[in-house]
């Protein structure tokens, strides 16, 4: 909680989004200032975002800067075809951030249960990535656990040896271990979101994502950024899980939407998070 009262004179304030460019927002920002940003880029112009311009490189720059030694950046895309060929936007993306010093710490998939986009002659796509960019070694990594198919004493095959003759002990299965990095979540009211609002913007990315990277990668009372927060879900999320949060985005319609949406929790933190 050491830096979070004030962030650039007087301009910002902790707890609060902003409609600016995040290039220039976070140029107002110091050096090592943030633990970890969950953010989403417009890809591709795969929508017209009011037609604003976006510029990776400096953005990747931007976030090398203000991450916190150790800090993390998750970074989530996705691509478009294009006459029949795949853009591969993302991963052009994931080598511009490695290119000016993040650790590629991890490729994850986001898998979308439900999947509007068919196609005729491919396999239907249902995933984008989620790139995990971490400023050295992360300091933080709290893992999400599942519970094992099966667990409790067991007789387990130990010691397989050349001669191909299996012992077998009685051991102990855990009855948790951690989670794949292909996290699968419900698209849509009631999935993405149960907040209508939301989804006045085209774009939303599930609050549930948004809630496992934080948890996953942040401390309570830590920094979490989304420099493109659209329609809120990061600081929305961050915020329900005792973080201190900083957003913008460029558009002031998607502010608007971002911040009647946060004052729903902000006034009132007991609302439900959907499980
Ligand atoms: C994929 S959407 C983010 C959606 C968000 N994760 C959510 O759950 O609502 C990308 C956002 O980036 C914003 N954006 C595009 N270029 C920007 C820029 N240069 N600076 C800040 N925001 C920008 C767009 O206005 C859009 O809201």
């Amino acid at each position: 909680m050491e830096n979070h009262l004030l962030v650039y004179q007087d301009k910002y304030q902790i707890n609060n989004i902003y409609c600016e460019d995040c290039v220039k927002f976070m140029d107002n920002l110091s050096d090592d200032f943030v633990d970890l940003t969950v953010t989403s880029p417009p890809y591709d112009d795969l929508r017209n975002y009011n037609g604003y311009e976006f510029d990776c490189n400096s953005i990747a720059k931007q976030l090398y800067r203000i991450t916190k030694k150790g800090g993390i950046v998750v970074w989530v895309v996705g691509d478009r075809i294009n006459k029949g060929n795949k853009t591969l936007t993302s991963f052009k993306q994931a080598i511009a951030f490695q290119e000016i010093g993040f650790n590629v710490h991890d490729t994850m998939i986001y898998k979308k249960k439900n999947t509007p986009f068919m196609r005729s002659n491919a396999y239907t796509n249902c995933f984008e990535f989620m790139f995990v960019f971490s400023k050295g070694t992360p300091k933080t990594f709290n893992p999400i656990k599942e519970k094992t198919v099966r667990s409790g004493m067991e007789m387990l095959v130990h010691n397989k040896k050349a001669d191909g003759i299996n012992k077998k002990i009685l051991g102990k299965l855990n009855e948790e271990k951690t989670k794949t990095n292909i996290w699968e979540y419900a698209v849509g009211l009631g999935g993405t979101t149960n907040d209508k609002i939301a989804f006045n913007h085209p774009a939303v990315f599930p609050e549930k994502l948004a809630q496992d990277h934080i948890l996953s990668w942040s401390n309570e009372g830590d920094l979490v950024f989304d420099p493109m927060c659209g329609s809120g879900t990061t600081c929305k999320m961050a915020y329900l899980n005792n973080r201190e949060f900083l957003g913008c985005d460029i558009s002031q319609e998607y502010i608007n939407i971002a911040q009647e949406r946060l004052n729903m929790y902000m006034n009132n933190k007991q609302l439900s998070i959907l499980q």
